[in-house]
């Protein structure tokens, strides 16, 4: 040790000599051979002299300078004590959670990460902790010295956790008052989501994250994080590799946040929209099993399971062919479920090819807890006199239906022609909403022109299509294949909420496979991948590769998809030939994926992956409603930090040494 150092130890001591708690005074009633529990061993040294003491009628003052930061340290936590701990001296440190003056009694909840415990003092026992804690306001930090003692069976507490107990306080120091209006209530706060406005808790996050709800949430996530990592190296030989956060842009559908470079005027990095490129980097160097909690930045529109800064649990395997890949994930999530949920999800999990999920639900993330399924009845309609429907198929259109039970009477025909049900069409962006009811003498009732269209044989088959029976309300979507299934399947969900058909004791787990490689961009009049564009194409359909299938899968959870990924394509030329076909050249594929398209020539295993989205997968296993409550600093709908109001303007000179210049 220095000199220096030591001089100034020494000087330390001697300007504040050790003052161990004079008011640690056994009572009479208590063994005398009491434990001291101790965290872990905790020195005379480590104890400090008592607070100042304050009127009851003043809030605390601030203590001068040179005493007002201390830093205790603590024998045990507030929610690990229980009647084990009956006779054992502590001591807490924490927040004061709830805080009651009673007649001579004086007592407070103390609060710190593990839970809540009630402190509680008499006048006559210790009269300095008695006064202290009248002073105390609600989260005051405060260290806590006294003995665990049963309560009186009349006080137990049964809903809380250390109800049976309480801790008896011999001496308070505040260690820290709150000086300001508290703009949220931690304590009282836990359906804080339904009458803290939003805005007010991520401006101060860090009040709404001292929330047992909140710190629930933050603490699952943690949990889920290291039971991933724990099963993925010490179960399968994972390794966590980091991929960079300053690149080059990765097409994965969204807009790139961008970097300027100082040092290479004009020209910018991308932070990831995933790791994508690199793990399959990490493949052709031969790491057989990577994975990453990887920070992903996607600039687009925010929903409920949508942020611009989000975390995914990011996968790459080579050597693997796709059934070992599904078989793989499937434990995991099995695993993660269970463990943390105590969910058993099945063995296997089902699948639905993209088509089929179109079909039947209308979306390639379908919730399969209800059913409410999507009957196309264009056949019905192909020569109908009813020419909104006939001409519809003319142009290439088609007729879905969805069949609401027992929707006859529980909906108007006010209420489906401007009603919730309407709306929610509309929404969609469809133009009207045809509906019929079949009333019950088996007869159809609504449209005119619709009813009168079908005739006795034509509706039989109708109703048999639509598994409709009397009493039911059939609702049409007319139109574009996607437009029609873009409103049923909003619809479908809609409706299922609405007449409680979720069955929330089921868990709704898939596979989507089968994905369609590319889709049409109507407004770039070009194809675009589905997934991206490193998914291997099926080998059966390589002779038309513009329609042909990918070897991509995703994983739904209750309508959520929760992951995504795909076999991928190892060999340059048909790399280039995907690129071509969604009308990159090959001297622009040169330039924007040179890298990728030489690795692949060096040697490239057959390789595949996956990236799950953190954040919704701890979303559900919390039953949160968006992923802002999983995440401890999410953005606004804006894409704004509330907390630190990023993104905000910068210094001048910042900019001129970017080479950029202020918008205006
Ligand atoms: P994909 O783009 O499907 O695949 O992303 C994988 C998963 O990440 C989650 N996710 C998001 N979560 C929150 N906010 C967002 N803005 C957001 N965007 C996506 C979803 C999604 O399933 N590179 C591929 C994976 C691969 O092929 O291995 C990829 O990123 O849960």
């Amino acid at each position: 040790m220095s000199v220096l150092l030591k001089s100034f130890l020494i000087l330390s001591f001697r300007a504040r000599p050790l003052a161990v708690f004079p008011s640690i005074l056994i009572p009479k009633s208590l063994p005398r051979n009491r434990r001291t529990r101790t965290l872990s061993s905790v020195s005379a040294s480590t104890f400090q002299s008592p607070p100042p003491s304050v009127s009851p009628e003043t809030p605390t003052p601030i203590p001068p300078l040179s005493d007002s930061l201390r830093w205790v340290s603590r024998t045990a936590y507030c929610g690990d004590l229980s009647n084990q701990d009956v006779g054992s001296r502590v001591r807490l440190c924490g927040w004061v959670a709830l805080h009651r003056v009673h007649g001579g009694l004086t007592f407070f909840n103390l609060r710190d990460h593990t839970g809540i415990v009630q402190i509680t003092s008499l006048p006559g026992e210790f009269p300095d902790a008695h006064e202290a804690i009248k002073d105390l306001r609600l989260e005051y930090v405060v260290a806590v010295d006294g003995f665990v003692r049963s309560r009186p069976s009349e006080s137990v507490n049964k809903k809380m956790k250390t109800g049976s107990i309480e801790v008896a306080a011999e001496h308070v120091q505040i260690l820290n008052a709150v000086r300001s209006k508290l703009p949220l209530l931690v304590t009282s706060a836990d359906d804080a989501n339904d009458f803290v406005k939003e805005e007010i808790r991520l401006r101060y996050r860090y009040l709404d994250l001292r929330r047992q709800q909140m710190n629930f949430n933050i603490m699952l996530r943690h949990r889920v994080v290291k039971l991933i990592r724990r099963y993925l190296e010490d179960v399968h030989n994972f390794v966590e590799i980091e991929t960079p956060m300053l690149s080059r842009s990765t097409p994965e559908g969204a807009r790139d946040y961008l970097v300027p470079s100082r040092i290479q005027p004009g020209t910018f990095y991308a932070l990831p929209q995933s790791p994508q490129l690199f793990k399959q980097m990490l493949m052709v160097s031969g790491f057989d099993k990577y994975y990453q909690i990887a920070r992903c930045f996607r600039d687009e529109d925010l929903r409920a399971d949508r942020q611009p800064e989000f975390t995914q649990l990011d996968m790459e395997m080579a050597f693997i062919p796709l059934e070992d890949m599904l078989r793989l994930n499937e434990d995991l999530i099995r695993k993660v479920f269970l463990e943390i949920k105590g969910v058993q999800l099945p063995n296997p999990f089902p699948r639905l090819t993209y088509a089929e999920a179109m079909d039947r639900y209308g979306s390639d993330r379908p919730d399969i807890r209800f059913d409410l399924e999507l009957k196309n009845v264009s056949n019905v309609f192909l020569d109908s006199p009813f020419r909104l429907f006939a001409d519809t198929l003319k142009n290439g259109g088609i007729i879905k239906t969805i069949c609401v039970p027992s929707g006859a009477k529980r909906f108007s025909n006010t209420a489906l022609k401007k009603g919730d049900v309407y709306n929610e069409a509309i929404k969609s962006g469809a133009k009207g909403l045809p509906f019929l009811k079949v009333l019950d003498d088996g007869e159809v009732e609504g449209i005119p022109a619709l009813v009168s269209s079908l005739g006795p044989t034509n509706r039989e088959d109708f109703l048999r299509k639509c598994s409709a029976g009397p009493g039911d309300l059939i609702l049409f979507a007319v139109g574009h294949q996607t437009s029609v299934n873009r409103t049923l399947d909003r619809l479908r969900v809609f409706l299922a909420h609405e007449l409680g058909l979720v069955d929330h004791s089921r868990h709704s787990v898939l596979w989507v496979t089968d994905f369609p490689m590319f889709e049409w961009n109507d407004s770039e009049q070009r194809l675009e991948p589905l997934h991206h564009p490193f998914t291997a194409p099926n080998p059966e359909d390589m002779g038309d590769l513009s329609s042909a299938r990918a070897l991509a899968y995703d994983m739904v959870y209750d309508g959520v998809e929760i992951g995504g990924g795909s076999l991928r394509i190892y060999k340059r030329e048909i790399q280039q030939k995907v690129l071509e076909t969604i009308g990159i050249s090959l001297e622009q594929a040169e330039d924007k994926f040179g890298y990728l398209l030489e690795a692949l020539d060096m040697g490239a295993p057959p390789h595949g992956g996956i990236a799950y989205g953190l954040d919704r997968l701890v979303m559900l296993l919390a039953d949160a409603n968006s992923i802002r409550d999983v995440i401890a600093f999410p953005k606004t709908s804006t894409a704004q930090c509330a907390l630190t109001r990023a993104p905000s303007k910068v210094d001048i000179q910042q900019l001129k040494d970017l080479s950029l210049q202020q918008a205006q």
